[in-house]
């Protein structure tokens, strides 16, 4: 008689609980308020590492210092949408996926390669810029890299926690690898002589390029980007689904009515931008 009884209780808490987890889509968020908490709040916040021209970078505009390039520029179009305020968190790449996570930010826009293990932990919108991934040299050694096997014991830099550090990591096997949080630094190093190769994606390197003709150029060595890291897309937050939707609106009007600056890329001064005129190469 006591056996069945505690038997039944047993039996009660556990479909109280089986019900109470249903309930709460076990464990997950049960309704999606994102759009709503962005208006309620007046201001869209995204995260962003600005050591990327063209996408995200810093300028100073009428003597104020301010982060502009494509990236922001898709932001603003998202804020401009929901009716609020943009404002951006400046961090270093390898953490913005945590401030994402943590919820200091709605949305990440940092040139992030969509790939399936960040996947498993925030939501990517569609695409918005497909890349390829290649190795920014010093001038005078335009014609030393033209195989893999020529990066054998040299020094090659990635930003820690990207696509281009795996690049290196798979691809790279005789090479050293040299990681730095920022972008920029790896540049200067690069400039230096610290490093030998400083692997980016096309559109990142060719800026660098264009910038400092005299000082850079990219190798010859082929690097294989397979399609599972080809592509830039926006992050948000696991289950932030409606937010995603007026992302991916925003993606759709820019891919239809400016792609062609957008292809375009032109050349944006990062750091001396000083007034609209350099920064007309961005408006799409
Ligand atoms: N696309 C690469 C990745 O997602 C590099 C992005 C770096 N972005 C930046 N703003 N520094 O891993």
């Amino acid at each position: 008689m006591k056996k069945n009884m505690i038997k039944k209780f047993t039996l009660g808490i556990a479909s109280v609980c089986a019900l109470g987890l249903i309930l709460c889509g076990c464990g997950k968020k049960s309704s999606d308020n994102s759009v709503q908490e962005v208006k309620d709040n007046k201001t869209l916040t995204i995260g962003t590492s600005a050591d990327f021209a063209p996408f995200e970078f810093p300028i100073v505009k009428n003597g104020k210092k301010e982060i502009t390039g494509y990236d922001i520029m898709i932001a603003q179009k998202v804020a401009d949408k929901l009716g609020v305020k943009l404002k951006i968190v400046n961090t270093e790449f390898p953490s913005l996926i945590s401030e994402l996570k943590n919820d200091k930010v709605d949305l990440v826009l940092s040139g992030m390669t969509k790939t399936a293990k960040r996947e498993k932990v925030v939501d990517f919108s569609k695409p918005y810029y497909t890349v390829e991934n290649v190795m920014l040299v010093q001038k005078k050694d335009a014609d030393k890299y033209n195989k893999i096997s020529d990066t054998k014991g040299k020094q090659i830099g990635a930003q820690q926690s990207t696509t281009q550090e795996d690049i290196i990591k798979k691809q790279m096997k005789g090479a050293n690898l040299v990681t730095e949080s920022v972008t920029t630094s790896l540049a200067t190093e690069l400039k230096n002589g610290k490093i030998d190769g400083l692997v980016l994606e096309n559109a990142i390197a060719n800026n660098y390029v264009k910038q400092n003709p005299g000082k850079y150029a990219i190798a010859k060595v082929k690097l294989t980007t397979g399609k599972d890291i080809e592509s830039y897309s926006v992050a948000a937050k696991k289950g932030d689904k409606k937010l995603i939707k007026v992302v991916n609106k925003v993606i759709d009007k820019i891919q239809k009515d400016g792609t062609k600056c957008f292809k375009m890329l032109r050349t944006c001064k990062p750091s001396t931008a000083s007034n609209e005129e350099d920064l007309r190469c961005l408006t799409f």
